[in-house]
């Protein structure tokens, strides 16, 4: 078996590298003048159990163009199987047509990684797990739920309660609730337009809790930050989060830092910047054991699921 890793996320394929005691296959991506992808892989991958690592992350198309790039040579250089471990799957709150004419870009993307010559996909808290149903290739939706449980053990003492901070997001929150014995709450959220959120009202009582907001994604912060005015002014001690994916575009991680947030906790499935890492209240906490484990387990064709048994 061979690990390959593209450029997003190089950090985290080591560490999925040193778990598995399996050093990354040489392979070259890189640019051209006119920033054209070029990929080229080092060593011989014939008959290969071949897993690329590649977050589909900020630059998202370039990030994305390399993944395919990468499949497309694996699969010219003869590997027997293809694996795109994608720890942050790109384009997939595009899962539907929100109106008229509009695309489903997440299936979209689904087709071009399997016709690229992906033979599975193994990724990591997908916004929607339907999204699964997209490749008609085996795909394994990995959960975060028992590293962040765990960190919650370790972390945060007292009267714990787990707050999903949209309706949507239900699902994840009791997950992670049913694992650290905590309650439920709700923020009712209405999204007026796409990049701005709105708190309604909360569905339960938060108050003298020390709330947990839980998401798969914390992209503009605005969701979260507002979550957590809301639960506070509604009694709340203290409010934390925990989210799988820090895509943190724009003003974020400022917009976080200035926020009544104790902390936001995410994991490396998408490269921390330098603004995160030196963020006061945002923590990384690493998956690479995770996904070093579920890759070993899908080579020996062993149960993934019994991961999170
Ligand atoms: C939405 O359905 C997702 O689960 C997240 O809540 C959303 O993507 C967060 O976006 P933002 O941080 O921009 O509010």
């Amino acid at each position: 078996m061979k690990i390959v890793a593209g450029n997003s996320n190089r950090p985290l394929a080591e560490a999925i590298s040193a778990y598995l005691n399996l050093p990354l296959a040489k392979c070259q991506v890189r640019r051209f003048a006119d920033m054209e992808v070029f990929v080229e892989i080092q060593e011989n991958v014939r008959g290969e159990d071949v897993f690329i690592v590649q977050s589909t992350s900020f630059p998202t198309n370039d990030h994305l163009m390399e993944l395919l790039i990468i499949t497309d040579a694996l699969r010219r250089s003869s590997a027997r199987r293809i694996t795109a471990v994608i720890p942050y799957f790109g384009y997939a709150r595009q899962d539907r047509k929100p109106g008229p004419r509009t695309p489903i870009s997440a299936k979209l993307v689904a087709n071009l990684i399997t016709n690229a010559g992906a033979d599975r996909v193994l990724t990591l808290d997908l916004h929607a797990g339907q999204i699964q149903g997209f490749f008609d290739i085996p795909t394994d939706n990995l959960f975060s739920a028992p590293i962040l449980a765990r960190d919650v053990k370790e972390r945060l003492a007292g009267d714990r309660m787990v707050v999903s901070p949209d309706v949507g997001g239900v699902v994840r929150a009791r997950a992670l609730a049913k694992r650290i014995d905590a309650p439920l709450a709700i923020v009712d959220k209405r999204r007026e337009r796409a990049g701005e959120s709105e708190v309604m009202n909360i569905i339960g009582d938060v108050s003298g809790h020390s709330c947990i907001l839980v998401d798969d994604i914390v992209d503009s912060g605005g969701t979260l930050v507002n979550a957590a005015e809301a639960l506070l002014a509604s009694g709340a001690k203290e409010v934390s989060a925990y989210i799988t994916h820090g895509v943190l575009s724009g003003g974020a991680v400022s917009r976080i830092a200035n926020s009544k947030l104790k902390e936001l906790v995410i994991t490396d499935s998408i490269m921390p910047t330098e603004a995160v890492k030196v963020a006061h209240n945002i923590r990384v906490i690493s998956i690479a054991q995770l996904i070093g484990e579920a890759i070993g387990r899908t080579a020996t064709e062993s149960s993934v699921s019994s991961l999170f048994d």
